[in-house]
């Protein structure tokens, strides 16, 4: 057998806008405590910890695509593993995030936040990726992801998760010099951090920016919209032709500039990832025909139950209305109190709707 082509990698083709065998599914926060096998393997402790060892981090990527049968293997790990690996000082706090105890005020915070150098510093994400190359089927691809440089400036600035961003917005606002500088350093540890994913095996890769929604367009297009492009269009040229989606919440006023950004200089093959609020017509509407989107069914409607959870499945299908360019998800991550059985049936009912391969086709492949 050859080197398995995109053509037959359904995730692939629909994050490229080419007809799929069925619409692919993956889930935000996927891998994690809504199953009762990552409980088990993931043990006490930090999550950071827990990343640092290849076989654990493996596993626990493994588990939602035997579980739901997705197709595609986020990489178990977090969005302050470069800060953290480089030594800022930040933890996962659990049933907090992330928790700085110095967070990022001053010139001289700034001497904290040096360049991840990737065989060094994280290895272990490295090791992580190779070992699960070998163990996924060949049409599950491997997703990286990185923290986008706002969100992950806003734990590293607030020191804590925040509902206001104050520390951040009088930062970007007040030392709009130190804000660059520091943007630019965290566009140094996406690119980094996704670079490796992508080095060691892993086919596409998501830029996180969850909490970009807070800021208004004008902040936005300052002090955010140059460092998201470069980090796009610095991954474009060190991996062209891979798929890359911007996701962020809330987001619907700023979706134009994080299609801008996630184009990377005409450079980039860009997803728009959409939560719940914005609908994919509206978008395409919006953004053009060819747009290639993520999303979107409410993470909320999925603890409601199987009957609301496969209706609301329908109702985002039917939102697309059957364009190539689709990948199903949620519009933010799994709760951690969702029933894995229903995301199943989300799945299976995703794949059985939207199958392009005929029952006799299937049974002669
Ligand atoms: O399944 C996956 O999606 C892959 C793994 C993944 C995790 N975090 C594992 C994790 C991914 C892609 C992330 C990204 C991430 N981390 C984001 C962006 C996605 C989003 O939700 O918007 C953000 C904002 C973070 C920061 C973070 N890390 C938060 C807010 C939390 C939750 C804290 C809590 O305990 O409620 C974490 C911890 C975390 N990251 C968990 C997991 C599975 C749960 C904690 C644990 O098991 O100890």
């Amino acid at each position: 057998m050859s080197e398995p082509s995109s053509a037959r990698v359904p995730f692939l083709d629909a994050a490229t806008g080419r007809p799929a065998a069925h619409t692919p599914v993956w889930f935000m926060r996927q891998a994690g405590r809504s199953l009762p096998e990552y409980r088990a393997v993931r043990g006490e402790g930090s999550i950071l910890e827990a990343i640092k060892q290849p076989e654990v981090a493996a596993a626990i990527t493994l588990q939602p695509v035997q579980r739901y049968g997705v197709d595609a293997a986020v990489l178990f790990s977090d969005i302050v593993v470069p800060a953290h690996a480089t030594g800022f000082g930040i933890d996962v706090a659990p049933g907090t995030g992330p928790v700085a105890v110095e967070p990022l005020r001053t010139t001289s915070d700034l001497a904290r936040l040096r360049p991840l150098e990737a065989a060094a510093d994280i290895p272990y994400v490295i090791d992580t990726v190779r070992a699960l190359v070998g163990q996924l089927p060949a049409e599950v691809p491997v997703l990286a992801f990185a923290g986008a440089p706002f969100t992950v400036a806003s734990y590293l600035v607030e020191g804590r998760p925040s509902k206001t961003y104050q520390h951040t917005k009088a930062l970007m606002h007040g030392h709009p010099a130190m804000w660059h500088a520091i943007m630019e350093r965290l566009v140094q540890h996406s690119v980094a951090f996704v670079d490796a994913q992508l080095s060691a095996g892993a086919r596409a890769f998501q830029l996180f920016d969850s909490w970009t929604g807070a800021l208004s367009p004008a902040d936005y297009r300052e002090f955010v919209l140059p460092h998201s492009t470069a980090v796009f269009s610095q991954l474009a040229e060190l991996h062209p032709g891979v798929p890359g989606i911007h996701f962020g919440i809330g987001c619907d006023h700023l979706l134009e500039f994080m299609l801008t950004a996630a184009r990377g200089e005409g450079r980039s093959t860009p997803v728009l990832g959409l939560d719940w609020r914005t609908t994919i017509t509206s978008a395409r509407r919006r953004m053009g025909d060819d747009l290639v989107v993520q999303g979107n069914l409410d993470p909320a409607l999925v603890l409601a139950g199987r009957q609301i959870a496969l209706d609301a499945t329908d109702v985002v299908l039917a939102d697309n209305a059957g364009h190539p360019g689709h990948v199903f998800n949620l519009g933010h991550g799994v709760q951690p109190d969702t029933d894995p059985e229903v995301l199943t049936a989300v799945v299976r009912h995703v794949h059985a709707h939207t199958s392009t391969v005929s029952a006799a086709q299937a049974a002669q492949q």
